[in-house]
């Protein structure tokens, strides 16, 4: 797995959007515009039945190609799942887990997010671990209750190799979809404490190097402010990767920030 730091990653998470011609179209125009973008780690993150296609598209780019979810087990009678050698096979490097839809849609857990975590690193994929608070729990203050929970229990028993391994998504879920944004300020008040959580689980090295990426309505023109904050390592982009011109905007936008930050 790479060493992924002094670039911001920006992943475009597409959710259940794109069919596969329609994400084989999306992806070309990523991939033209892509050569100018190498200040970035570019993700792009299809539907299951797209990956095989998407990274064909992508092979010799410098973009990669993610998952949205898989199962723990290498195979076996799990209908309707897909396993983490299918997804290396497919040409993923990264997936993601415990996206808050699939916590609240799909029953996800912190123990099952746990067990997503260990079997991806098993296998090499990189995960992008999603971890947010709901509105309620904002306005309740239990923000940080809350993310120390889901990192306390999301990545328990592991090492601090594997940990190393692992990236953070912060999504504030009251900001996913609904255009609402958290605030630099708000977003980087949230980063900051999940850094000083990993400093304090496995010291200071880890905890500096931690890349936590922010996600939650993130559009080219919120991108500059909120990547420019300290401990803001990237993006993970809903709505605003459906459409290349928007991905790239927020790539360049991040690419500013980057060299601009405090
Ligand atoms: P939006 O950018 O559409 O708010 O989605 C964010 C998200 O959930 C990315 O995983």
């Amino acid at each position: 797995m790479k060493k992924l730091h002094g670039k911001p990653i920006i992943a475009g998470n597409w959710k259940m959007h794109k069919t596969n011609s329609e994400a084989l179209e999306l992806v070309q125009e990523i991939r033209n515009a892509a050569g100018e973008l190498k200040e970035t780690e570019l993700v792009v993150i299809p539907p299951f039945p797209a990956l095989s296609e998407v990274k064909k598209i992508l092979q010799n780019s410098p973009v990669e190609v993610g998952a949205q979810n898989m199962y723990w087990e290498e195979e076996g009678a799990y209908t309707g799942e897909v396993s983490p050698p299918m997804l290396k096979d497919a040409g993923c490097t990264y997936v993601v887990i415990g996206h808050s839809e699939r916590r609240e849609y799909f029953g996800e857990t912190n123990q099952t997010v746990n067990k997503k975590i260990k079997a991806a690193l098993d296998h090499s994929l990189t995960p992008i671990v999603c971890i947010g608070e709901t509105k309620k729990e904002r306005e309740e203050e239990k923000t940080n209750q809350k993310i120390k929970t889901q990192l306390s229990e999301g990545f328990t028993n592991m090492t601090q190799e594997e940990i190393q391994q692992v990236i953070i998504a912060y999504e504030p879920i009251w900001a996913i979809g609904t255009g609402l944004t958290a605030t630099p300020d708000q977003a980087q008040e949230v980063h900051h404490f999940i850094r000083e959580q990993s400093k304090e689980a496995y010291g200071k090295e880890i905890g500096d190097y931690a890349i936590i990426l922010y996600g939650g309505s993130v559009k080219p023109k919120n991108a500059y402010p909120l990547v420019k904050e300290p401990d803001i390592n990237g993006a993970l982009i809903g709505g605003a990767s459906l459409k290349c011109e928007s991905f790239i905007q927020i790539a360049k936008e991040s690419i500013k920030a980057y060299k601009d930050k405090k």
